[in-house]
């Protein structure tokens, strides 16, 4: 399957979760000018949506018809990115634990991937965008300009992670969240559809060591070098 226009540019940033890239994404959008798609978000809006519904984690026939007719609407605040879910803002549930460990399920299942495929690509409009998630090199945007995997080893990202939710006044276990975090790896590398891995023409930029403002120069440096060569 292709993505829809080849004319405009696309920075695909896939990864484990924690490892920067949400940050990184927003940072990159905001630098350029560019649309942003946090396609995680997607996927923890079916499983918000599908809570709501009292919908199981497994019921596949459920969750991609659920996926397939989403009514979501996400607009930019200062304080970040707010989420409507059937009109209600959903925003503070939205990264929440339950809500992490459904959605890694439900993101699992080939329905609920085929069913996001499209509202996925329909982000897609000039300037620019700058996407973020699992797969976005290898499936939704196997065209785009620039591919990141960027990693970080899970320790580092249970740290960042518990930092984050600690900011947030949500109190959680530090090892809890390394074993969690793990275990969500596993699963999002070990499925059969769409598994997180680099594409084969990705830059991999290891975060582990590097600081917020690293990790953007050097992509700013690898677009350059990539317009370069146009
Ligand atoms: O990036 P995140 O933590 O917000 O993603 C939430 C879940 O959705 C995570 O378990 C992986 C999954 N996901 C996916 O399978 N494909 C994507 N493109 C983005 C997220």
């Amino acid at each position: 399957m292709k993505q829809a226009d080849h004319n405009v540019p696309v920075i695909a940033i896939d990864g484990p979760g924690g490892s920067g890239k949400g940050t990184i994404a927003a940072l990159l959008a905001e630098r350029l000018g560019w649309r942003l798609l946090d396609s995680g978000a997607l996927y923890r809006l079916v499983a918000v949506a599908a809570m709501d519904r009292g919908i199981a984690a497994d019921d596949e026939a459920a969750l991609g018809s659920l996926a397939a007719g989403l009514d979501v609407e996400f607009a930019v605040a200062d304080h970040g990115m707010v989420v409507w879910l059937d009109g209600r803002d959903i925003t503070s549930r939205l990264r929440s634990e339950e809500v992490s460990a459904f959605s890694s399920r439900a993101a699992a299942l080939p329905a609920v991937r085929a069913a996001l495929v499209h509202l996925q690509r329909g982000f897609l409009r000039p300037p620019g965008l700058v996407a973020d998630g699992r797969d976005m090199g290898t499936v939704i945007f196997p065209d785009a300009r620039l591919k990141i995997f960027l990693t970080a080893s899970a320790e580092a990202r249970a740290k960042r992670r518990h930092k984050q939710l600690k900011e947030k006044g949500e109190s959680v276990n530090l090892s809890r969240l390394f074993r969690e975090i793990k275990k969500r790896d596993d699963r999002d590398r070990s499925r059969a559809v769409s598994p997180l891995m680099a594409a084969p023409d990705a830059h991999l930029i290891d975060s582990t060591e590097l600081s917020i403002d690293e990790v953007l120069q050097k992509i700013l440096k690898l677009l350059e070098e990539s317009r370069a060569s146009l």
